[in-house]
């Protein structure tokens, strides 16, 4: 009979079988010849396989942190707007004949947007231009001469800054606007 034949009849047809037998973790189905052999082969993918798993492991460790930790990271670098805006004394905004009676400018105070408008009777008003509905950025309507949100209809007096129809709960936060040697300068009211 030849080797590889199998027959349980055989007296060590076990051990046989257990030498002849091909690595169970050898895929390619070569033979190990002995259980020695089999281990010594099984071993280093098992091992290798293992310190893949620790480094992917390690990797979404580290990409997890790195999201979790970004938004407070940006949080405390970013600052409060109203603080940026309370650093910064006052703003230039240039010439008064740039400024006609019922022009307006929208401009940045610090951080914040911020809106001057001067009434048809010369008076210079300044607005920070934060919505106090929902935070938009209000505009003046010259058609109508008083200053309005888009988002949601809220509209402001002009002259006053106070809220008369519309979602916005109260008037807006006054800035003041003044004439410096022939310039537009605003500060904190
Ligand atoms: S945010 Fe201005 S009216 Fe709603």
């Amino acid at each position: 009979m030849a080797c590889h034949d199998h027959d349980p009849s055989h007296p060590h047809a076990h051990e046989h079988d257990a030498a002849h037998r091909p690595c169970q973790s050898n895929p390619a189905g070569g033979g190990c010849g002995g259980q020695g052999a089999c281990q010594t082969l099984s071993k280093a993918p098992s091992s290798s396989r293992r310190t893949f798993l620790k480094v992917l492991i390690g990797l979404f460790a580290v990409v997890w942190a790195g999201l979790t930790a970004f938004p407070f990271l940006r949080f405390l670098g970013s600052g409060n707007p109203a603080d940026e805006a309370a650093q910064v004394a006052s703003v230039a905004l240039g010439k008064v004949e740039a400024f006609p009676p019922g022009s307006a400018k929208n401009f940045q105070f610090g951080n914040i947007p911020a809106l001057l408008v001067r009434g048809q009777d010369g008076v210079f008003h300044a607005y920070n231009a934060v919505c106090t509905h929902l935070g938009c950025t209000v505009q003046y309507d010259n058609a109508e001469k008083n200053i309005v949100c888009a988002c949601h209809g809220g509209v402001y007096d002009a002259a006053t800054g106070d809220n008369v129809s519309g979602p916005p709960p109260k008037p807006l936060a006054p800035l003041k606007a003044e004439v410096k040697d022939g310039t537009i300068v605003v500060s904190h009211a």
